[in-house]
């Protein structure tokens, strides 16, 4: 079901990539943080690029270089990831959530170390704004696609997400899977459509990225 990789298919197009993790800061020296290497996220950039767009990565902490023609913009927290995700809004075709976003946030943060003075602790924590859910409910809504981290029943939620979120495609990742996902150069992945579902089967994030690009350049309308 490999679709081939050409050149162009998102030549005039303007994406946007959110890719890594967050870091949530519990106070100046600690944070909370979810595993993600960014490698789906920067190989989709690299694939995005080659296939002719004009790429802008947002990006948590991850120790990747860019890719060659993708504009790199660093972010700390889910609130920096959406700060910046808004920004490009405006001039944004396709937008593809990749990042690990963490789901939830320190109530507050502490201006000092926290000592250890107690045998027990506990951090309240806040939900974070859901950047891709925020980008698909935007008025100048661009063609929006996000990832779904299950480790069972898959993909129902990750049809679950599709709809909850007003999401075009999510790309369903079964985490519980060895090999594949997180820190792995590989992984394999379910594309869930409202009408439609397609398994790409294990292969390097570098070709998966390439086969997702097509795809959903497929889907793309004209125009749009
Ligand atoms: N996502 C996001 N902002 C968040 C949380 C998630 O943009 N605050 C995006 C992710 O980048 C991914 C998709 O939403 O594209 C699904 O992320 P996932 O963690 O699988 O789902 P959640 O909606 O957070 O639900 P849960 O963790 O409870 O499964
Ligand atoms: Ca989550």
């Amino acid at each position: 079901c490999a679709t081939e990789f050409e050149q162009g298919t998102l030549s005039g197009q303007q994406v946007c990539i959110t890719a890594g993790p967050t870091r949530e800061a519990i106070d100046p020296v600690r944070y909370i943080s979810n595993h993600s290497s960014g490698k789906m996220g920067y190989a989709l950039a690299e694939a995005a690029a080659e296939a002719g767009a004009k790429v802008t990565l947002i990006s948590g902490p991850a120790s990747l270089a860019p890719p060659p023609r993708v504009e790199l913009v660093r972010v700390d927290s889910a609130q920096e990831m959406l700060d910046a995700a808004e920004k490009q809004l405006g001039n944004c075709d396709l937008f593809i959530a990749a990042a690990a976003v963490a789901d939830y946030r320190p109530a507050s943060v502490a201006e000092q170390k926290i000592k250890k003075n107690n045998e027990q602790m506990t951090i309240e924590l806040v939900k974070n704004p859901d950047i891709v859910a925020t980008v698909a409910s935007h008025p100048q809504r661009p063609f929006t696609v996000g990832f779904a981290a299950e480790t069972e029943k898959v993909i129902e939620h990750a049809r679950g997400k599709l709809e909850r979120k007003k999401l075009d495609l999510v790309i369903a990742n079964d985490v519980a899977q060895p090999g594949i996902g997180f820190n792995s150069d590989e992984n394999a992945v379910t594309v869930v459509s409202a009408d439609d579902q397609q398994r790409i089967d294990q292969t390097s994030k570098h070709k998966l990225a390439r086969t997702l690009v097509e795809l959903i350049a497929q889907r793309l309308k004209p125009n749009n």
